[in-house]
Formats: C-alpha cells, structure tokens, sequence
C-alpha cells in the first residue's frame, strides 16, 4: 500500500464514526459560503446527502494512484456537466471537505494527513476537470417522452425522443432526470439501438420508496420533457465475434438485451441468439409477447421465458441462472446478463461453474449506486 493510501486510511478512522454528522457539517460549509451552489443539488438532499461526500472519500481512498484511474475520472468529470458543476467549484467543494475533516477528526488529526487529503483531492479534480473540457457533448439532452404504457404493477415502458441527435450504442445507459424529482439523476439502460429520428425507449421498475423509479414508472406522461445525460457502459456487441450469443435477462434487465437483438436484426444472418428471460411472476415477463413476435420472425433468435415464483406459470420454473444452466452446455458463446446485482451475481456464479471465459461475458448490475 502507498504512503498516500495508508495515510487516507489511518486518518479516515479517526472521522469514520462522525460520517453522517461530518457530511451534514460538509454540505453546510458549502451552502453558507456559497448559496448558489445549493440549487445544483436535488431538494431531498436527507436522503442523497451522503452521496457527493461518500463518493469523494470513496475515490480518494481507493485511488492509491489516480493516474490509473485517469478514464474513470475523466469520465466522472464529463458526467458532472449534467450537474453543471464548472471548474471553479472544485477548490470550493475541497476546502469544506479539508474543513470537515479537520473538525472531526480532531485533536489526533495531523498537518501529515491534511496534505494527504489535499494532494489525493487535487489530483482527482484535475483528471475531473480535464474529462469535462475534452468533452464536445452537450452535458445533455433534452427528451420528449411520446409513450407510457404501464405493463404491471410495477414496471412502466415508455418511449422519448431526443430534441437533438445522441450517439449511442446498443446496449449502453444513460442518467435520466425528470421534472417530478428535480436534480436527481439515475441511469436507465436503452431499449433499442440507435435509431434515425432519436427515438429511446425504456424499461423501468418502480423500486419500493425509490424516487426516480416510481415517479418514472407513475407520474410521467407523454407530453413531458426529460433530461437525458451522458451514454456509458460497455455491455456492447463486439461485431468482429462470430460465435452464437446467450442473453440473460432478469426483470427490467431485459431493457439493454433488447437493445442488443434490435442491433442483430439489422444484420444478423449467421449467429444463434438465445435469450433467457426470468422475473418472479408472468405479470412482471412484461414484455414476452413482443419478444415472441421478434422470435417468430427471425429464425436465429430464440427465447425462453421462466418464473422462480409462479405454480401456474407454463414455461420454464426456477431462477434464470439455474435455466440457463440447464439449457447448456454453452461452449462457445458470447454472453451477455442484465438485471439485479443478486440475480447478476448468481448468473457469473453459474457461468463460472460452467467454465465459461470472463473474457465472453458481459454484464450490468442494477445497483443503484
Ligand atoms: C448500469 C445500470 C443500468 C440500469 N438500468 C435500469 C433499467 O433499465 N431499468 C430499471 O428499472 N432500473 C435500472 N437501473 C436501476 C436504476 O438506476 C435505479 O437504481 C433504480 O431505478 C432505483 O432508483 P430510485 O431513485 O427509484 O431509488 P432510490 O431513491 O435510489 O432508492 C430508494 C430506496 O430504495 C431502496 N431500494 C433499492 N433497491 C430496492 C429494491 N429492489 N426494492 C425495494 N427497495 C429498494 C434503496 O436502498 C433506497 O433506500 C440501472 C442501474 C444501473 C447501475
Ligand atoms: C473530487 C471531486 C469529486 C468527486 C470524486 C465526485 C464524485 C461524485 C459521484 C460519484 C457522484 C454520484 C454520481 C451520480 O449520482 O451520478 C457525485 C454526485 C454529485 N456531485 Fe460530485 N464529485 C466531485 C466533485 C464535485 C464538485 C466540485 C461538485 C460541485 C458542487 C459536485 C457536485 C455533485 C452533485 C450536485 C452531485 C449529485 C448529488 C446527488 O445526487 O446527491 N461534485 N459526485
């Protein structure tokens, strides 16, 4: 471990007890010197306050030499252009975090670890700032929702249109914000590959107290404009690879596999595409019948639909890593799993049983941090 990194962690014990009561502290710093920069945070900040603090300490701590780390932050720093965050805002945000640290951490607290905190800070926001100047996007766009269909309880599918055109890749997300939960951004997979008249579609569940998800799934209607940020993720097709796909799909994780058999539709003749799609329940298998119909009309594509709790269900019954499993052996795929990270993490599980190669998988998690 680097001296940098020891001495982050050392003095991070001494604070680590006081955290929330040190992000409140941070925040406030912040506001009372600088007012204006209250209205780039969303109103609920009980709820996000830990967030922008949270995630500084994390980046600090775990990055034992930023150099290694340059696209993340660049990518970090381009991203925080949807917050409207400029350069200027960087020596103030790290003065109220050497102040909090300082206050809390006491008599113990050492001018060793103020210069640590200070050079750790100092690297990160010129990588940060650096990724945001490169960038020639808008920070981001502006969407007008044409669609919403409530397909459960739960789960909405609704479709916007980007005022501007947006590159993108089949597979990918972006960070979404609506007017019904101003400044709080959560990204959201794209359901289809890119089209000419901008068109995006999305698959989104409402998580139990969740705020973007359940205004997202029951208060957007069409008419309303969005914001729609920054296209990330690597879970892309590489169309070099000629080896026949399996796509898993857990819930809304079947959003950016979607996306995935709308690209091979353009051009696939010669893979197999099988897609695995599980949810507890036939009402959350939302949007089977269109599959089906992508099925019946493309010879290479199957799908398999299975419920881990529904008797009556007729299809396949378990969770969708043990179908998969069942339906191998797959020696010489490319995989691709979407979905919770718990049904995420039983899926590479069941995949690394198989022996199957890191290399061929990929996969996003719908954490939500
Ligand atoms: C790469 C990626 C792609 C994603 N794509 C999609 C997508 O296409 N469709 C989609 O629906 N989601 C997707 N998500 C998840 C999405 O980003 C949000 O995390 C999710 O919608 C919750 O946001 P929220 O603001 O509603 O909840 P928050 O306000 O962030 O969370 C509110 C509370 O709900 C809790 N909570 C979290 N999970 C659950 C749960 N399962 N049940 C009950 N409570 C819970 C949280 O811990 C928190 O306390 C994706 C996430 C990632 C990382
Ligand atoms: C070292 C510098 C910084 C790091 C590592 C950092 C990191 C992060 C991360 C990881 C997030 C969560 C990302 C997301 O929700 O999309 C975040 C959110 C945010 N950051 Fe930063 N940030 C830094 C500097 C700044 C600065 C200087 C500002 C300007 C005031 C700022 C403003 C915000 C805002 C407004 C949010 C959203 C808050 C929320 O949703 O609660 N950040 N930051």
């Amino acid at each position: 471990m680097g001296d940098l990194s020891r001495l982050l962690k050392e003095s991070w014990t001494l604070v680590e007890e006081q955290q929330d009561k040190m992000a409140g502290y941070f925040y406030a710093r912040i506001f009372l010197s600088n007012p204006q920069l209250r209205d780039l945070f969303p109103v609920q900040m009980d709820v996000q306050r830990a967030r922008l603090l949270g995630a500084i300490v994390t980046a600090a701590q775990t990055l034992d030499d930023p150099e290694r780390f340059a696209e993340y932050l660049h990518g970090l720093g381009r991203d925080h252009r949807k917050f409207h965050v400029d350069e200027s805002h960087y020596d103030l945000v790290g003065g109220a975090l050497l102040e909090a640290l300082r206050t809390f951490g006491g008599e113990q607290w050492s001018a060793e670890y103020d210069q640590a905190w200070r050079d750790a800070y100092v690297v990160i926001a010129k990588l940060m700032v650096a990724g945001a100047d490169a960038d020639t996007n808008p920070p981001y766009w502006h969407a007008e929702v044409l669609t919403h269909e409530r397909r459960s309880r739960d789960i909405a599918v609704f479709t916007c249109q980007t005022l501007q055109p947006m590159d993108y890749r089949a597979g990918q997300y972006v960070s979404v914000e609506t007017k019904h939960q101003p400044r709080l951004w959560r990204v959201y997979s794209i359901a289809n590959a890119p089209r000419k008249e901008s068109q995006l579609e999305f698959h989104v569940r409402a998580l139990g107290a969740g705020w973007v998800s359940s205004a997202l799934v029951r208060r957007l209607k069409p008419g309303d404009l969005i914001r729609v940020a920054a296209p990330m993720g690597s879970m892309i097709l590489d169309r070099k690879s000629t080896r026949d796909i399996v796509c898993v799909a857990g819930g809304t994780g079947l959003a950016p596999i979607k996306a995935l058999v709308d690209e091979l539709t353009r051009y696939n003749r010669t893979r197999w595409v099988h897609v695995f799609f599980g949810a507890m329940d036939r009402e959350d298998l939302y949007d089977l019948a269109e599959l089906n119909r992508l099925a019946a009309r493309y010879p290479w594509l199957s799908v398999v639909p299975a419920c881990s709790s529904d008797g009556a269900f007729t299809g396949e019954h378990g969770n969708i890593s043990d179908v998969v499993k069942r339906y191998g052996p797959w020696d010489n795929h490319d995989f691709f799993v979407a979905g919770s990270a718990a049904m995420v993490k039983d899926t590479l599980r069941v995949l690394a049983e198989m022996r199957i190669p890191s290399t061929r998988i990929k996969y996003d998690a719908f954490t939500d941090g």
